[in-house]
């Protein structure tokens, strides 16, 4: 199977051609609920989440990015859909994290309060065999843990072991990744042809954590090439699925100022 490759067609045809045990991670953003009109396509949730678990290598991970459409006031609740079929396709839910949009797009919900996140399910197959974590600096660094420690959400408890050891000077970062969406989440122009592109530090966010350099990133709905792109930069393979040929043509005129191949998507 070529790599560094976009196929135009439907993700379950490339799924199908891979060979088992091959991807290291996936990261994709579904077109779920019909929110856009992706030239009419749709997807079988199913399907793609027992294939990606028979192509995914052991410890490695799909990273899930997707939301819920209301409908009449009422949540469709597709994203909670979404896990289970992977689940069902003997996938862990390793990690429900979430996808905060700083400056989300301004919408008039009712009775609701403003619509700012996505979920960013993390599903791995086994124990995760890769986990680079992004960390920040803790404000109580080198000073001993104490009985009782008050926290944002009150004064609690302290294991008894932990009790005098040490406060580190990093701590890993909470769940749930902010980012700004829109123009400022790419500087590639072109990416904005597409009607829902990732913002580009998500996808390297991700990346970092579940891989190591040489590593196979698969997207199996890639859009306008975010996940080449930022993959291909950060020295990992890359392999893409999409099934519109407008959106293919968008990320071959994005992905060209970066690539060194010329022909990186292949012909049916
Ligand atoms: C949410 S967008 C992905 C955007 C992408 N993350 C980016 O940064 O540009 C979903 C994409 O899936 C494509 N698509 C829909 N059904 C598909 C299928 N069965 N196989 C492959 N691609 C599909 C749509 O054309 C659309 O471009």
């Amino acid at each position: 199977m070529e790599l560094e490759k976009t196929y135009n067609e439907n993700c379950i045809e490339t799924l199908h051609r891979m060979p088992d045990d091959f991807i290291d991670m996936t990261i994709t953003s579904p077109p779920y609920d019909d929110l856009r009109d992706y030239n009419g396509y749709h997807f079988p949730v199913e399907e793609i989440a027992a294939s990606l678990y028979h192509k995914t290598k052991k410890g490695g991970v799909v990273i899930w990015v997707v939301g819920d459409r209301t409908v009449n006031g009422d949540e469709t609740l597709s994203s909670f859909k979404h896990a289970f079929a992977f689940k069902d396709a003997d996938f862990r839910v390793h990690d429900t994290m979430l996808y905060v949009k700083k400056n989300p797009i301004p919408s008039d919900c009712g009775k609701r309060y403003r619509q700012c996140f996505e979920y960013m399910f993390c599903f791995s197959k086994g124990q995760p065999k890769t986990f680079n974590p992004i960390t920040e600096p803790t404000k109580s660094a080198g000073q001993k843990i104490k009985a009782f420690r008050i926290t944002e959400v009150g004064r609690g408890n302290v294991p008894d072991e932990d009790i005098g050891r040490e406060i580190k000077s990093e701590r890993k970062v909470s769940n749930i990744f902010a980012y700004n969406v829109g123009t400022s989440s790419s500087k590639d122009k072109v990416a904005f042809s597409h009607p829902a592109i990732f913002p580009e530090q998500l996808v390297e966010d991700q990346i970092r954590t579940w891989t190591n350099e040489g590593d196979l990133v698969y997207d199996c709905f890639m859009g306008s090439g975010t996940t080449a792109k930022v993959a291909h930069l950060m020295n990992r393979r890359w392999l893409g699925s999409e099934i519109s040929e407008e959106y293919v043509n968008i990320s071959k005129e994005r992905l060209a100022p970066y690539l060194d191949v010329m022909e990186f998507f292949a012909a049916k």
